[in-house]
This record gives C-alpha cells, structure tokens and sequence, in this order.
C-alpha cells in the first residue's frame, strides 16, 4: 500500500514538472533561441517609439513603445541598447473607421481595431547571447502560447539589421 502511494506520488510529481517545462519555456534546445516567456510588465504605460502600418496580409496597425533605458538610449543615439532595454510591439487589425469617415465624407481613415498580439524584445546580452543579446516575446491576443518554430524566424530576419542593434524601429521626434 504504502508503495503505490509512494508511486502516486512520483508520477504525480512527474507530471506537474512536464507539464511546468511547458511548451514555452525558453530552453534553448531544438536548434532555436531561449525567448521572452512572460510579458513584462506596466509595457502599456510606456512612452512612445514609433508606428509602423504592415499592409497584404498582415493587415495590421502597430506602436513600437519603450522603457526608461530603451528610451534614454534612442533619445541618445546609444548602439548598441544597454541592457535593460525592452521594446514592446503593440499590434492591431488595421481598421477603418465608420465614425471617422462620415465626419470627413469619404473613406480615409484607419485606426486600431481588434488587438493581435503583442511582440518583445528585451536586452540581456548574458541570457540570451545566442540571439544577439535579445530574447524576443510573442504574445497572442488570446494569450496562447507560442512555440519553438513560431519564435525561430524572430532573430534571423531581425539579425539583418546589425547596423542598429537588429532593431528596425527609429524614434519618431
Ligand atoms: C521577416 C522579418 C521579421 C520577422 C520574422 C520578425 N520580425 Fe519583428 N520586425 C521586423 C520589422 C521589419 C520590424 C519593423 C516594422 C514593424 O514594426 O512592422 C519589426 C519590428 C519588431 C519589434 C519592434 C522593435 C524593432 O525591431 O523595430 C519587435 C519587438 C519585434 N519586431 C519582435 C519580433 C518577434 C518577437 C518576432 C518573432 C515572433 C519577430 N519580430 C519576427 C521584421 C521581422
């Protein structure tokens, strides 16, 4: 009796360790990069960076938004960012706007609609040395969990930007 307690026990334990290492759990295995697997937090209060519009498919409407040191250094032309910098991509469905467009009397005016997800990149030249010294965060609006081949493409296509610390984003004044 007390053996199988014993074996309930493991196997119960077994199973809240598997299931903590969890799909996203930022292991560097599988070839890929560790990446962001919490949201950081009080992002949305941050200040403002820039926008960008993605048309095709993405469809989408965004804010690039920073944190005091992203800030500091974009305000100071700092490259590469300190660490401690995080960048957050707030993204939207690109959506026209009835109220706007009635208010103008023609078709012109786009603004945010349904939120999308939000994207990260957080510096820690130690933690993540393996992606140039960013973990990169993808967070659904339905706030599932991505994968280890949904967050592979981040560094890659970002590694294209060397010259800016692969961050695409430009302050806006
Ligand atoms: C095909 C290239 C490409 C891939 C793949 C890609 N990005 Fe980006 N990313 C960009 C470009 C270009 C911008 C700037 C334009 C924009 O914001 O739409 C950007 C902007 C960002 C920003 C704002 C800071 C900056 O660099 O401008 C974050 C944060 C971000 N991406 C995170 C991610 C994450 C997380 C992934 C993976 C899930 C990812 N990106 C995958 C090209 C890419």
């Amino acid at each position: 009796m007390k053996a199988i307690a014993f074996l309930l026990v493991s196997v119960a334990s077994m199973i809240v360790v598997a299931a903590s290492m969890g799909p996203v759990s930022g292991r560097a295995d599988e070839g890929g990069a560790p990446w962001v697997t919490e949201k950081p937090a009080g992002y949305r209060d941050w200040q403002w960076v820039s926008s960008a519009h993605e048309a095709g498919k993405l469809n989408s409407l965004g804010a690039v938004l920073g944190n005091d040191v992203a800030m500091k250094a974009y305000r100071a032309g700092t490259i590469p960012f300190p660490d401690g910098t995080i960048l957050a991509a707030l993204h939207y469905v690109n959506s026209p706007s009835a109220e706007n467009d009635k208010i103008f009397g023609q078709p012109q005016s786009f603004v945010p609609g349904a939120p999308t997800n939000v994207q990260f990149m957080v510096k820690d030249s130690k933690k993540y040395a393996a992606t140039g010294g960013w973990g990169f965060g993808h967070f659904n609006a339905d706030g599932k969990p991505v994968d280890a081949a949904f967050m592979k493409p981040c560094f890659p296509c970002h590694a294209q930007n060397k010259a800016h610390d692969l961050v695409f984003t430009t302050y806006a004044p």
